[in-house]
């Protein structure tokens, strides 16, 4: 029997590419694709690659109608109002994966200086566990509230946590640069987004202040390896989709790049949508509009960890991720409705 699901949000990025991924899932059924703005529209008209693909409508359903017609929700909602939107369902225990930041961080002190607001329901961060498959999958199986991973933070994630599992990382502060591609902000055009003002340029933006920094600390934190902090630069790049991050930590003792390439293969073992490379460099090409992930770990010639991730940010830094969780949520195989390849060139 197919799962039902309603995906909120379902104008934006996040949304359509959980629409993609969910109308052809083998045990999903999209019941509703909600949004305000275009109630009544066919899904395709904003979604254009779904023509053709299928008839379903965005609608404005109330809470009690989603509660009474759906067994999970994915919302794929700016933070604040996520959180607002998702807490009735939360309360009444309904499997909930967020897209949003909401639920990600433990500390409120946190979500009050990082997201520069007070988290309208405290009482239902408790319930959340961090939707991070390679980390975390025994408690997303159980858990009620999934908190996906930020795009940039699920990059980092990714190139930190083989290292921290192997008590590798000496404890100091972590340095990240990353670029990411303008999807990542959403399908609303801004000064600072929009096409002409990014389009043939790369530019630095929340330098040392992003929000996805503090959930990083804590999920390394949990792999078993605290780190000080990350001095991180996001950089838009003039690219749809993906975000390549160069990731450096100071290492507890010293490890060569073959010792390394072990550490990271065993790690991601069973992980299905890995691909530890040692023999070419992680891109973004390689993995656009999937949900594998690319990385390389090496040392530097002064004991620091160098690790270069790529991902695609709508897939397995969003969409793709949270349906990874989904799966695991509804005990099925992590891989459900997402192993295929992309495409080349
Ligand atoms: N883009 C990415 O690469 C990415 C990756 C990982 C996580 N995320 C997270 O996923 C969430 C969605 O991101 P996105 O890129 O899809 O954003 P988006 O393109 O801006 O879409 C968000 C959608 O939410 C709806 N919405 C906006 N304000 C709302 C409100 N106050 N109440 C209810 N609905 C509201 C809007 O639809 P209507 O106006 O039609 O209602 C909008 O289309 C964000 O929290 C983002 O941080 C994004």
């Amino acid at each position: 029997m197919s799962a039902r699901v309603a995906i909120l949000g379902a104008t934006g990025y996040g949304g359509g590419e959980l629409l993609r991924l969910l109308i052809r899932h083998p045990n999903v059924r999209v019941v509703a694709a909600t949004s305000r703005s275009a109630a009544g529209t066919p899904v395709s008209r904003v979604h254009r690659n779904l023509e053709g693909v299928t008839d379903l409508a965005f609608s404005a359903p109330s809470d009690a109608e989603l509660m009474a017609s759906c067994d999970v929700i994915v919302g794929a909602l700016p933070h604040g109002a996520s959180a607002e939107v998702l807490a009735p369902f939360v309360r009444r225990g309904m499997p909930v994966v967020d897209l949003s930041g909401d639920y990600r961080l433990r500390s409120l002190e946190d979500y009050r200086t990082w997201y520069r607001r007070d988290h309208p329901h405290p009482e239902l961060i408790p319930r959340a566990v961090y939707g991070c498959p390679e980390l975390f999958a025994e408690a997303i199986r159980g858990a009620s509230l999934v908190a996906s991973p930020g795009c940039f933070a699920t990059a980092m994630n990714l190139a930190l946590l083989p290292a921290a599992r192997a008590g590798l990382l000496a404890g100091g502060r972590a340095t990240v640069v990353a670029m990411t591609a303008s999807s990542g902000s959403g399908a609303e055009a801004r000064a600072g987004t929009h096409h002409p003002t990014r389009a043939e340029t790369l530019r630095p933006y929340k330098v040392l202040s992003h929000q996805h920094v503090p959930e990083v600390v804590q999920c390394v934190g949990d792999a078993g390896a605290p780190i000080a902090g990350i001095d991180f630069t996001p950089i838009s790049a003039p690219i749809v989709r993906g975000i390549l991050a160069v990731v450096q930590a100071p290492l507890s003792a010293p490890a060569d790049d073959e010792a390394l390439a072990t550490v990271y293969s065993e790690f991601y073992a069973d992980a299905p949508f890995a691909r530890v490379v040692s023999h070419r460099e992680p891109e973004c090409q390689s993995i656009a509009g999937t949900n594998y992930f690319e990385v390389r770990a090496r040392s530097t010639a002064d004991g620091n960890l160098h690790v270069v991730t790529a991902i695609d940010n709508l897939v397995k830094g969003g969409a793709g991720q949270a349906v990874q969780s989904l799966n695991l949520m509804l005990g099925l195989d992590q891989s459900a409705g997402l192993d295929w390849p992309g495409t080349w060139p």
